[in-house]
């Protein structure tokens, strides 16, 4: 069994100051296998916002496995979006863009979605998919393969409409073939998850899409701030959100808690949601699309 920390969308130039301690806090207690960001580390992709960021990865305990987003690409300097769109992220964070996290369970590999042609939409390259493809098929029998991109590929269940990785039909042979089990992304600030299946009929592998929410900034999406804690291990999956949940005078502390716990079973049919527990209903509005049983 394998535990991820799946954070997103921190968006450093527009934070709400008391999560990034908060964040801190829950992950130095949980103490995660690994820590996955999935893109947009900040909000104009200006240098003191990297630096901040960068600080912040820091103080959360490793590893971690981190990729750029779209707004971690310069908007208003047409000349650095046009010729170096992730120059700022490679200086200030890393150079690594296809980064990858194995040990003896877990493969994760993570592709830059983000785009210098658009400012919100994003894609994958024929040459990033083969690389995923050469680095996936690497690994031995059993490991469980999990591909992080920006751009979620499926919409949330209340915006079927909203904006998914493009072309993302056109990827699926690849992860099909090389047998990838779950998917994470984040971008639309929403939490929700489902089978893939839900979005791309022609798909013939059950693959499990999971969304984060926005960890610390302050465009919330009328959810409140999120990131998901998951459990994995060959037939299971458990996606638990973890919302914040805001301190009551003389009573609670404001603290990361848990909000709904989702556990998905791989079987014949693939992944099913078989068990579904709101913690505190009150404290997040999260979704599955899929229909629950158990
Ligand atoms: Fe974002
Ligand atoms: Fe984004």
């Amino acid at each position: 069994m394998r535990t991820i920390a799946h954070i997103s969308d921190l968006h450093f130039g527009r934070i709400d100051p008391p999560l990034l301690d908060g964040l801190v806090a829950d992950l130095a207690a949980h103490k995660p296998d690994l820590v996955v960001v999935s893109g947009d580390l900040t909000q104009r992709a200006r240098g003191g916002q990297f630096d901040a960021a960068v600080a912040f990865l820091k103080r959360l305990p490793g590893p971690q496995l981190v990729i750029p987003g779209n707004h971690d690409v310069p908007m208003f300097n047409v000349f650095a979006r046009a010729f170096a769109p992730t120059g700022g992220y490679r200086r200030h964070v890393s150079q690594d863009l296809q980064p990858v996290y194995r040990d003896d369970e877990l493969i994760v590999v993570g592709l830059n979605s983000a785009r210098s042609f658009t400012h919100k939409s994003g894609w994958l390259s024929a040459e990033q998919v083969a690389n995923a493809r050469t680095t996936f098929a690497a690994a031995g029998p059993g490991t469980f393969k999990v591909l992080v991109t920006h751009h979620p590929f499926i919409p949330p269940p209340r915006e079927p409409d909203a904006d998914v990785i493009r072309r993302g039909e056109s990827y699926l042979p690849v992860l099909e073939e090389v047998g990838v089990d779950l998917l994470l992304a984040g971008h639309l600030h929403l939490a929700y998850h489902d089978d893939l299946r839900s979005h791309y009929k022609a798909s013939r592998r059950s693959i499990l899409s999971v969304q984060a929410g926005t960890a610390t900034s302050t465009r919330r999406r009328g959810e409140p701030n999120a990131y998901n804690w998951i459990r994995t291990s060959p037939h299971l999956c458990t996606v638990s959100v973890r919302a914040w949940a805001s301190g009551e005078p003389g009573g609670k502390p404001a603290a990361f808690q848990e909000s709904l716990v989702t556990r998905y079973e791989c079987g014949p049919d693939g992944w099913r949601p078989v068990k579904q527990v709101p913690v505190d209903a009150a404290a997040a509005v999260v979704t599955t699309g899929a229909t629950t049983a158990g």
